[in-house]
């Protein structure tokens, strides 16, 4: 049925027609496309990024990437709120066309994290050569809307640029071979990219494309075997303490309320299960990329502030150890219990320690510490709504329906097993009782010692 406001059989009324005077302006419709098509670039990138993070060891570039992984994705939601206005919209099991995903797995499969930043500055590239490329074509009042959207994704986009031309200035710069690689390596990709543009436009053509030999035996990303972090960040390898942060060889602040800042500096791993779970995951609705890319970032930003806290006070990463990121296997074998461990276990029951060291914090007149912690808490509250919402759904990409609640106390009934100090008869009611539960799972801190 169709009303005045309909105007989808105009769109195909008139879509067969080949004017070229048509073809020079852009229809609402021709708009929705030429965004689209950037949509899925900017997901497959945003999500390959993510993927790419365990694998690069230096800390400073994996927060930076899980920002830039959050801003692409923030590119897609742009472009998803104007393609929202057009005819035909989108949907939530609209995806990516293989063509897209096929390019950007061969663009992004490289040796080594030198050829991974060698690949992202291409991309960028080419990325901002079509935005501006569209930018012309768009009518400066007809289209303003996108004009207005396209405007937030391009506002970060010389410092998004040139940070990543940096990190491939002086990557191999002592070696020959390895200068000679990457040299082979930006051909290799250049010829993907060439088939991507001759044959994007048609799925027939995009199925009989062929592609160069891929020059990689063994990439070293996305989803490495095991996550990789510089060598200046002892490890901790230690079988799991019975409950977590309790073992006190992990930190020099152990006796202290401080330890709650090392705890923020240790969320890497978290960052990295994130981003690890959103490169993996494929074919969900985009809100739900846009929760996990957010929620991803959060992990990133709050080891970010704890190791920022812990060099004020005059620490070094080497007085504490630090625990990994998960690798392919158990991301691909265990994906909901990362997930469901995470936010269930570690982010419910951190609440009451974490708002217990702001009051401390702020008692010892520690106003950085106390605020830090307040923002912690702000972006957890939004942790767990999230996975209220998307916990249910990624154990469906399991094939299991559970609801949140089944979800929480099966991550509890795990949690209580593994602790071994509980009856099993008495398991499944305690892990219906959540505060109990946490007192079993979590530490208290010495929040009267500063
Ligand atoms: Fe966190
Ligand atoms: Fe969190």
């Amino acid at each position: 049925m169709r009303d005045e406001k309909d105007f989808e059989g105009l769109q195909q009324k008139t879509a067969a027609d080949k004017s070229v005077l048509k073809k020079r302006y852009l229809r609402p419709v021709d708009t929705s496309n030429e965004l689209k098509h950037l949509l899925w670039q900017e997901l497959a990138l945003s999500k390959l990024i993510a993927g790419w993070i365990p694998a690069i060891p230096v800390y400073d570039q994996k927060v930076r990437l899980g920002s830039l992984s959050y801003l692409h994705n923030r590119n897609v939601k742009c472009l998803y709120e104007r393609i929202k206005e057009l005819p035909g919209g989108i949907h939530d099991s609209d995806w990516m066309s293989d063509m897209t995903r096929e390019t950007f797995e061969r663009v992004f499969g490289a040796a080594n994290e030198y050829g991974f930043f060698v690949s992202y500055l291409f991309i960028l590239k080419q990325l901002y050569a079509q935005y501006d490329e569209l930018m012309m074509r768009l009518d400066p009042i007809l289209n303003a809307p996108t004009i207005d959207q396209l405007n937030i994704v391009l506002m970060e986009r010389h410092s998004t640029f040139n940070w990543v031309l940096e990190q491939t200035r002086f990557g191999q710069g002592n070696s020959e071979e390895g200068t000679r690689q990457l040299l082979e390596w930006e051909e290799y990709i250049a010829s993907v990219w060439a088939i991507f543009q001759a044959n994007s436009g048609s799925d027939a053509q995009a199925a009989a494309a062929v592609w160069p030999t891929h020059l990689v035996k063994d990439p070293a990303g996305p989803l490495p075997e095991k996550a990789k972090l510089e060598p200046k960040f002892p490890k901790y390898s230690e079988e799991r303490p019975q409950k977590s942060y309790t073992d006190t060889s992990m930190s020099v602040l152990h006796d202290s309320v401080k330890q709650m800042i090392y705890i923020y500096a240790t969320e890497l791993f978290a960052g990295e299960t994130l981003s690890s779970i959103y490169y993996y995951i494929d074919r969900m609705p985009l809100p739900f990329y846009f929760d996990l890319a957010r929620h991803m970032w959060d992990e990133f930003r709050h080891s970010q502030m704890g190791m920022r806290r812990l060099q004020q006070w005059g620490y070094s990463v080497d007085q504490f150890k630090w625990v990994g990121g998960p690798g392919k296997q158990d991301v691909k074998e265990h994906f909901t219990e990362l997930y469901s461990n995470l936010t269930m276990l570690g982010e419910a029951c951190g609440f009451k320690k974490k708002r217990k060291s702001a009051e401390a914090f702020w008692k010892f007149g520690d106003v950085l510490s106390a605020i830090t912690c307040e923002f912690d808490l702000i972006d957890e509250r939004r942790h767990i709504d999230f996975a209220t919402t998307w916990g249910p759904e990624l154990y469906k990409k399991a094939d299991m329906i559970i609801t949140f609640q089944e979800m929480a106390e099966m991550a509890r009934m795990r949690r209580l097993t593994e602790l071994q100090t509980v009856p099993p008869e008495e398991m499944a009611k305690l892990a219906k009782n959540f505060p109990v539960f946490c007192g079993f799972h979590t530490s208290e801190l010495a929040y009267d010692k500063y």
